[in-house]
């Protein structure tokens, strides 16, 4: 047991499977280690801008069940910048003195947020402006935060992807089609690449590797003339057309999202190949559903470091797996790299390899 302390834990950016197994993990290591105080905070940083705060008591007789539910109890939010915030009249305000202010008048004595790149930029800038002690734990399912193999999240989402490249196959084969699945994952192509393989995907398509689609095409035709009569092709959200542009849909509110990219490759297919294609697009499946067990595993070790940080005074860390090791670095050095797929990562050679076709 060491001194008493209160600590807040908060969950920001889009959810994904494994945030509630590492709450759970930070309650048990900080309560029934450390016998900690330990609150949690509504809606990432939004719980801290109302009056009173958004916060609930995180007891260690209550988490267990977190283990095997998605998404997060605490809530949270991919938009409002506190430095930029939306006021709804369209001006932007600086709140990230609220969040502060609330954060010290709560008496918390360290802050564990639980968040991508971009979340976890903005709670270092609050800390560094606002005297917060903060220790970081990557998710995404993008797994694209610097310094880590893995974040929280990747797994499931792979295994969903996985699954549904499996349910694909049967229905390509009965009607001989080409089958696109569009998958998530930002500008980075893990989810592509993982599943595309772990799945059997005859082509890949991952926005850090240029394809064309004669390539695509040859694939398609080599199955053909080896009397396989279907093809499946998985592709990332963020791979652009042949001519470099970039689909995304902007809805009438001017929110912009990636997607398209599956409907425009399987048009050009069809007319190139004469092949029929379908598209599916995964969307935010791939956030859902039952943590895996790897996605627990390290959820139980980066919750537990991240505690340990907290009792050893490192702050301004970011727990990260490396190796399969939890190691921690400098929120700063993880955040300053961007993680896409290196086109000479195992995992691209070992797809070419399997004569996966990845378009280029
Ligand atoms: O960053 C996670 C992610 O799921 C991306 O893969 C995807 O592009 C985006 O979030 C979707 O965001 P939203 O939940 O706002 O639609």
């Amino acid at each position: 047991m060491g001194e008493d302390k209160r600590i807040g834990v908060l969950t920001s950016g889009g959810d994904c499977a494994g945030l509630n197994p590492v709450i759970r993990a930070v309650v048990h290591r900080a309560i029934g280690t450390y016998g900690w105080e330990v609150l949690g905070i509504c809606r990432s940083t939004l719980g801290l801008m109302t009056d009173p705060p958004q916060v609930m008591k995180l007891e260690i007789d209550k988490v267990d069940p977190l283990l095997t539910m998605g998404g997060t109890v605490l809530g949270t939010t991919n938009k409002g910048d506190p430095f930029a915030f939306p006021m709804g009249d369209g001006t932007l305000r600086d709140r990230s003195e609220e969040i502060i202010t609330t954060y010290h008048q709560l008496g918390l004595d360290a802050l564990i947020g639980i968040g991508g790149d971009g979340s976890l930029a903005i709670l270092r800038k609050l800390a560094q402006q606002g005297g917060i002690n903060l220790v970081g734990i990557p998710k995404t399912i993008d797994n694209d935060v610097g310094c880590t193999e893995r974040s929280i999240g990747f797994d499931t989402a792979v295994n969903i992807a996985t699954e549904a490249l499996d349910r694909l196959h049967f229905t390509a084969a009965s009607h001989s089609r080409v089958m696109i699945l569009e998958v998530m994952g930002r500008d980075a192509g893990h989810i592509a690449l993982n599943a595309g393989i772990a799945g059997g995907a005859d082509v890949i398509l991952i926005p850090e590797i240029s394809y064309t689609l004669e390539n695509v095409c040859r694939k398609i035709r080599e199955r053909q003339a080896q009397g396989k009569n279907f093809c499946i092709v998985i592709v990332s959200e963020a791979v652009c057309t042949e001519g470099g542009e970039m689909i995304k849909n902007t809805d009438r509110f001017g929110e912009c999202r990636l997607g398209g990219i599956g409907q425009h490759l399987a048009e050009e297919i069809a007319f190139s190949s004469g092949a029929e294609t379908r598209v599916t697009v995964l969307g935010h499946i791939q956030r859902g559903g039952i943590p895996s067990s790897l996605d627990r595993l390290i959820a139980a070790a980066f919750g537990v470091e991240a505690v340990d940080l907290i009792a050893a005074g490192k702050y301004d860390q970011v727990v990260t797996w490396q190796n399969r090791q939890v190691v921690s670095v400098p929120i700063a050095e993880a955040i300053g790299q961007y993680r896409a797929v290196d086109p000479h990562d195992t995992l691209v050679k070992t797809a070419r390899g399997l004569g996966i076709c990845l378009g280029d």
